[in-house]
């Protein structure tokens, strides 16, 4: 149910601005904070008091559910800025539209659609001098919502805070991406919450990526929970298989993140005619393509990564190197979308959302 709120956007803005302290040439990912956020309550059955005021900590009371339960969603969008000062949001309703789906897997009201937008445009105006011009700068935004009822009993929360955090970021992954097939550990299960962006789904993912860090992988490529025969995702990324000029990649599931970057990956592959097959990939498969040569790339796609080549990946204790491919898809397709993103092509697809 989409509980809805008839309340007036407050807004309390900062004495001075915090800009003039930041080194922007020397990011690190969603580590920096923007003058301002946006925090909205759930409480008697309405979101109320929507604000969006200086960026600073919560008073929180230590027995609210969130910590107890874990009950929270969150999304990842961009604000990009183009030559000219425009900032541009990339395909903003699907990500107000999976907020609130995965609030409904995770039992929180769904959040109401002309305050996700009122909000959010408010915000990005206000701070838009955060948002650095030049291929690869953008402003990383952060929705989310914690249950904040007080009380440690086992149900879902009657109480909720909905709000946007923002972070100047430059690229996520710097480097080659290793990755190791996942054979013993998982990230989702039929019936789970796999497809929701709950927080939960991100923490379980730490101790077997650390696992493979220690064997010098950046990711794992998760498969899925009955036998690890079929390949799903990629850390925090979904992933495509290129096997001669065929896309490959895992369809949309309860155990799979409806990811807004795949999605348009699909639709820019599908315009230039290239064969995209949505349907369960075998690691079986993957590993055979790898030996005979017809596996040419795979590349993670997701919203903070953009479109992030994989150069080698494990299975089994064997280690299969991907050749590195300038013009690849994996190229091709960052390129076609970033060029959409920061206003630098057309747009037929009508992705661009100007802020
Ligand atoms: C995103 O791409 O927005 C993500 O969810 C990645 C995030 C966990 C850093």
């Amino acid at each position: 149910m989409n509980s809805s709120t008839t309340q007036k956007l407050d807004i309390h803005k900062v004495a001075s601005s915090r800009i003039g302290e930041v080194d922007f040439n020397n990011l690190t990912f969603g580590s920096t904070f923007t003058d301002h956020m946006f925090e909205c309550d759930y409480k008697d059955g309405k979101w109320q008091n929507p604000t969006i005021k200086p960026y600073g900590p919560l008073t929180i009371s230590p027995a609210a559910k969130v910590f107890h339960y874990g009950q929270a969603v969150f999304e990842g969008m961009k604000a990009y800025k183009d030559e000219n000062g425009n900032v541009w949001l990339f395909r903003p309703e699907e990500n107000f539209k999976r907020i609130n789906k995965s609030s409904t897997r995770m039992a929180i009201p769904e959040f109401t659609e002309d305050l996700f937008f009122e909000a959010l445009t408010k915000l990005v105006k206000m701070d838009k001098d955060w948002v650095k011009p030049g291929l690869g700068n953008s402003l990383y935004i952060r929705p989310f919502v914690i249950a904040t009822q007080v009380g440690v009993s086992a149900s879902p929360s009657t109480e909720y805070k909905f709000m946007i955090l923002m972070s100047p970021a430059q690229a996520y992954y710097t480097g080659d991406v290793r990755v190791e097939i996942a054979e013993h550990y998982s990230r989702s299960a039929n019936g789970g919450v796999g497809a929701a962006k709950a927080a939960g789904n991100y923490g379980a993912q730490f101790f077997p990526t650390n696992l493979a860090r220690e064997r010098g992988f950046q990711q794992v490529i998760w498969t899925d929970a009955s036998d690890h025969k079929y390949l799903e995702e990629a850390g925090t990324m979904n992933v495509f298989f290129r096997v001669n000029d065929t896309l490959l990649t895992a369809p949309i599931s309860d155990r799979i993140l409806d990811g807004v970057t795949r999605k348009s990956v699909i639709a820019l592959a599908k315009r230039d005619n290239i064969t995209v097959e949505e349907r369960p990939v075998m690691v079986s498969e993957i590993v055979e393509a790898a030996k005979d040569g017809s596996l040419k790339e795979i590349f993670g796609a997701g919203t903070a990564a953009v479109i992030s080549p994989v150069s080698a990946f494990s299975y089994k204790e064997t280690i299969f190197e991907l050749e590195k491919q300038e013009n690849g898809f994996a190229s091709r397709f960052k390129k076609e979308l970033m060029d959409i993103q920061y206003n630098r092509s057309e747009d037929p697809f009508g992705w661009r959302y100007e802020v």
